[in-house]
């Protein structure tokens, strides 16, 4: 494996499905002049892979197509599916795609275009997993209904045929797999600052988390 060196600014952000971490780390990324990566969507893109392609979709598969993955690949709204993302939910399970996963996240942590000073991911296992030297992490969260809710009216905007209660339902599904599988589950650790977006605007909830790296960067 690639040996990386930091050199910029990284921040990491761990969060249950639809806490509102993705909107955040855009802002972020947009304000700092960093590159996101929203990890999710590489396990969404492989997750797409394997419903359309069913009996090919082993190791070797994977292996060849995250090598040749490129950012705009993570930009197709085919992927933004609720059933796409319990598909994403399993196969995250899975250590052997998870290691296959990992080099496209290093290079986006360790490695951005020279333009940007510096890289934002977020996910499930960022803070302690794939940037545990980052310089702030962060872990964002809100109930599961707020989440439900959020997740549904994206949908909706979308055009998306799903009822509210089902999208509860998977939700539901998706926290209690991602929280409690024994490879690089999602969990709070005592390095990250917690952010709560429940009744917090996105702009308010950005603020806070800009004091926040603002203060980092000037110690
Ligand atoms: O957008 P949403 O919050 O619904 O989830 P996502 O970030 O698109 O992630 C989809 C699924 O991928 C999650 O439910 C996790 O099971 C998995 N995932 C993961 O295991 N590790 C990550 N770093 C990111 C996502």
């Amino acid at each position: 494996m690639k040996k990386y060196k930091k050199k910029y600014l990284q921040i990491a952000i761990d969060s249950p499905a639809a806490a509102g971490a993705g909107t955040q780390a855009k802002l972020i990324a947009k304000h700092y002049n960093l590159l996101y990566l929203d990890s999710g969507k590489i396990y969404r893109f492989l997750a797409y892979l394997k419903i359309k392609n069913l009996k090919k979709f082993n190791y070797s598969f994977i292996s060849k197509k995250i090598k040749t993955l490129k950012m705009s690949d993570l930009q197709n709204k085919k992927l933004l599916s609720e059933n796409v993302g319990s598909v994403a939910s399993i196969i995250a399970k899975d250590i052997k795609i998870r290691n296959l996963a990992h080099d496209f996240q290093m290079k986006c942590a360790f490695d951005p275009p020279k333009k940007y000073e510096g890289s934002i991911i977020d996910g499930r296992d960022i803070t302690y997993n794939i940037m545990p030297q980052a310089d702030c992490k962060f872990f964002i969260t809100a109930s599961v209904k707020t989440r439900a809710l959020r997740r549904f009216k994206e949908l909706k905007g979308l055009n998306k045929k799903i009822l509210l209660n089902e999208v509860l339902k998977s939700i539901k599904k998706r926290d209690k797999s991602d929280y409690n599988r024994k490879v690089s589950p999602l969990k709070r650790t005592k390095d990250q600052y917690l952010i709560s977006s429940e009744n917090e605007s996105k702009r308010s909830c950005f603020l806070k988390i800009k004091q926040i790296i603002d203060r980092k960067i000037n110690t």
